[in-house]
């Protein structure tokens, strides 16, 4: 049986779309079953409905408007994953910490991608923070998610070259190039295990 996989995004949904497009292949271990966004105008709604993926907004500025709290908006996700009868959860460009007591009740089936060769460079701007270090390899890692930011056990890496003269956005893309390749490879391996 493939299992039902959630993405959450709040942006442009590239990795969402490489998910996606991956989990076509009908020896694909998973189906790409929602994608759900934490902002109604973020770009990968559009692209996930023309890819007859179904989609929900759990609106995060409803909830500052309303004045609830993380609790409260991880409670609301909680349910519409379970009511899409959700197995595995993928973070992709979700820019929202997630409580502790949300991580837990998925431990082992909600994965991230982060754009640096974990444990190196967590937290914001990454690709700056590789350049700012000099550093000549950078890289992106998928790990599964724990209540420490960034910081669960790695599934899958790849290495990319810092170049002479390189900018933030040069990296940045480079980076993200390899993100679209070992995203879906992770998450395949990730299945396997769950
Ligand atoms: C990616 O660089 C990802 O690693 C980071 O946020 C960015 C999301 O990009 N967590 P996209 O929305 O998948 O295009």
């Amino acid at each position: 049986m493939r299992k039902r996989v959630a993405i959450l995004i709040s942006g442009r949904g590239s990795n969402m779309r490489a998910l996606i497009e991956a989990a076509r292949a009908s020896d694909y271990p998973g189906e790409i079953a929602l994608v759900v966004s934490s902002r109604p105008d973020a770009g990968g709604l559009a692209i996930a409905k023309a890819m007859g993926v179904p989609t929900a907004v759990v609106d995060q500025s409803r909830f500052r408007r309303e004045n609830r709290d993380r609790a409260a908006y991880d409670a609301e996700l909680y349910q519409v994953l379970i009511d899409a009868r959700i197995d595995f959860v993928c973070l992709a460009g979700f820019m929202r910490i997630l409580s502790d007591g949300f991580v837990r009740q998925w431990e082992g089936r909600i994965i991230n991608i982060h754009p640096s060769l974990l444990p190196a460079f967590p937290g914001l701007k990454p690709q700056a923070q590789a350049l700012a270090a000099g550093v000549s390899i950078a890289g992106c890692t998928v790990h599964y998610v724990t209540p420490e930011l960034d910081a669960g056990p790695t599934i899958a890496q790849m290495e990319v070259p810092v170049l002479p003269g390189d900018t933030v956005d040069a990296l940045s893309a480079r980076i993200l190039e390899a993100e679209h390749k070992l995203y879906p490879a992770a998450l395949k391996k990730a299945l396997a295990r769950s």
